[in-house]
């Protein structure tokens, strides 16, 4: 297949706090797959990270880090289109346009934007958390992204852009954006935390015992793995109790990374004395799974002029499809050419 007869995918994972086996089995783990079937573009969000507070001594490592696991976790750089947001000047310019084309109580409804308001400080709230959605609405937008797999806590920002593409559209009298259908991932894909299995693991939670991250040693993870909370009973089944909620997020990720069917994953482990069983051989999988990784990662990471010379190329191929994107949207609105 031609890159043009391809549906274009885009997506993208803000470099804040340590990428998790949430990450990887809802989100990277299933680009890796795509990347046969779509013509893919994938960012590192930083632009998105500084809406709320954060270390700028750790952001360039952190953007670095969130890019190299990308290509550790499996996604050919020269298949997809990895690249870093800021990298590109047309982010942040599509965005002030789009700004200045939406309706502001579109932006305050967001529950997002409520949610992490709340959590801020008063008066330390800053802009930039609210348009966060027009940004979001450019990373797509630009490419003409036609599938945008997100979590479900996305979809209403994926529905703002879908709005948002056809005010303009309808505005300006021209089809210069295209509309991008959400993709969201089954619920099997999610991963619960295991320190409280009833939310989902996050990367921005920083309790100890939270997340596995892609980046744990093995026997971190492994201790991890083995204090998840669980229940008082014994038996091994998949449940929609959420009293048993721990026991099934386990058993979720053995699935997950295992591939095998529920009920041969039931059947495995009826035997199984207890819980510790089930923790111990969930530990292994995860291991053997982040192995791999943490090794292309080192790789990776040995040779930094390498990756940032990958990344450079990368983002001029993203800017090769962003720039006549604003080009349009330039013309469109009625600026004044460049000469
Ligand atoms: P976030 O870490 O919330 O910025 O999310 C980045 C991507 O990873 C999104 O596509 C999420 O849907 C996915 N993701 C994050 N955490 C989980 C989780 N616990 N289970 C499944 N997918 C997740
Ligand atoms: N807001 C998304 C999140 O927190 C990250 C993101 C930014 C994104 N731009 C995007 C996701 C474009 C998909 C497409 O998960």
């Amino acid at each position: 297949m031609t890159d043009s007869k391809r549906k274009r995918v885009l997506s993208g994972i803000q470099p804040s706090g340590n990428l998790t086996i949430g990450n990887y089995i809802g989100a990277i783990r299933q680009w890796v797959q795509y990347q046969d079937q779509f013509d893919a573009y994938y960012c590192v969000v930083d632009l998105h990270a500084i809406t709320v507070d954060y270390d700028q001594t750790a952001l360039a490592a952190k953007t670095r880090e969130v890019a190299a696991l990308y290509i550790a976790c499996g996604l050919d750089p020269h298949r997809n289109v990895i690249f870093v947001q800021s990298h590109l000047t047309e982010h942040a310019e599509l965005a002030w346009l789009l700004t200045c084309n939406t309706p502001l109580g579109w932006l305050q409804r967001m529950t997002q934007f409520k949610d992490k308001a709340a959590k801020q400080e008063e008066g330390s709230v800053s802009a930039g958390l609210l348009t966060y959605p027009i940004l979001m609405a450019a990373d797509i937008l630009l490419y003409h992204a036609e599938v945008v797999p997100v979590g479900e806590d996305q979809k209403q920002h994926l529905e703002f852009t879908r709005d948002l593409a056809q005010r303009f559209n309808h505005r300006f009298g021209q089809e210069v954006f295209t509309i991008p259908e959400p993709m969201i991932p089954l619920a099997g894909a999610r991963v619960m935390g295991l320190d409280n299995p009833t939310a989902k693991m996050s990367k921005s939670e920083t309790s100890q015992y939270h997340a596995v991250y892609l980046l744990d040693e093995p026997d971190m993870a492994r201790k991890k793995i083995m204090r998840a909370v669980t229940d008082s009973g014994r038996e091994i089944r998949f449940s929609d109790d959420p009293e048993r909620a721990g026991v099934n997020n386990l058993l979720n990720i053995y699935q997950a990374l295992t591939g095998q069917s529920r009920e041969a994953i039931e059947a495995h482990f009826a035997t199984a004395r207890g819980y510790g069983d089930l923790k111990k051989e969930v530990a292994e999988i995860v291991i053997e799974t982040l192995r791999p990784i943490q090794e292309r990662y080192r790789e990776l990471t040995s040779d930094m002029g390498e990756l940032d010379n990958l990344l450079r190329q990368n983002a001029d191929k993203a800017r090769a499809v962003a720039q006549p994107t604003l080009q349009a949207v330039r013309e469109a609105m009625g600026l004044l050419k460049k000469s």
